[in-house]
C-alpha cells in the first residue's frame, strides 16, 4: 500500500502557548515527517507562488481575508495526480478554523475515487475545527480514515502518538 503525505506548513512567527515565537521549522512539517518516519510514503509540500509574511499578525489577516474570499492562492509547483497511491495524509495548520487555503487549491485539482484521506492538524485549541468537513466536500469518493489533531507547540514531542495513529490508518 502506497502512502503519501501533502502537508503545508510556515515557518517564521507563531503563536505559541499564548506568546508569538519564530519558528525554525513549522509544526506540521515536524508532524509530516513523523508519519513517513512511521509507515513510509513520499512526501508533497504545498508552497504558495506569493509567500505569507513571517509577521504574524499581517499573516493572520491574510489569511482571514483568503478565507472569507474562498481564496485558492496559486502554488510554486502540483502533484499531477495521485493514482500511485492508496493513502494520503492531508496535513497543515489549522487557520481560522481550517487548512489554509492553498491545501484546497492542490486537493481540488486531484481526482479522489477510491483513495483513503486522512486529516492531520496542527493547531493552539481549535483542534481539527472543521477541516475533515471541508475534506469531505472536496475529496470526493475517497473514504476517510479518522483524523488527528496535535497541539502545535508539542509538535516535536509528538512522534510517539502521530507513529501510532498512522500505522493504524494505513
Ligand atoms: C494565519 C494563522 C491562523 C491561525 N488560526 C488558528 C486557529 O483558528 N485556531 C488555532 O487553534 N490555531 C490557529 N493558528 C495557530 C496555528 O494553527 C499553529 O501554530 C500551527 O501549529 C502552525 O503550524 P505550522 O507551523 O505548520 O504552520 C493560526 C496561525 C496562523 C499563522
Amino acid at each position: 500500500m502506497a502512502n503519501l503525505i501533502i502537508y503545508y506548513s510556515r515557518k517564521g512567527e507563531n503563536y505559541v502557548n499564548g506568546r508569538v515565537e519564530n519558528l525554525a521549522k513549522g509544526n506540521t512539517e515536524i508532524v509530516a515527517e513523523f508519519i513517513q518516519k512511521a509507515v513510509g510514503g513520499d512526501l508533497f509540500e504545498i508552497e504558495t507562488v506569493k509567500e505569507y509574511s513571517a509577521d504574524y499578525y499581517e499573516c493572520i489577516d491574510d489569511a482571514k481575508a483568503e478565507l472569507r474570499a474562498g481564496a485558492r492562492p496559486e502554488l510554486k509547483k502540483y502533484l499531477d495526480g495521485i493514482d500511485g497511491y492508496d493513502n494520503i495524509f492531508v496535513c497543515g495548520p489549522c487557520w481560522w478554523g481550517t487548512f489554509p487555503m492553498a491545501v484546497f487549491t492542490q486537493l481540488e485539482k486531484l481526482y479522489w475515487s477510491g483513495k483513503k484521506v486522512m486529516a492531520i492538524m496542527t493547531h493552539e485549541g481549535s483542534g481539527l475545527g472543521s477541516c475533515e468537513r471541508d475534506l469531505k466536500k472536496i475529496c470526493v469518493g475517497a473514504s476517510f480514515g479518522k483524523g488527528l489533531a496535535v497541539h502545535g507547540a508539542d509538535a516535536a514531542k509528538s512522534e510517539k502518538n502521530v507513529a501510532l495513529w498512522a500505522k493504524k490508518s494505513v
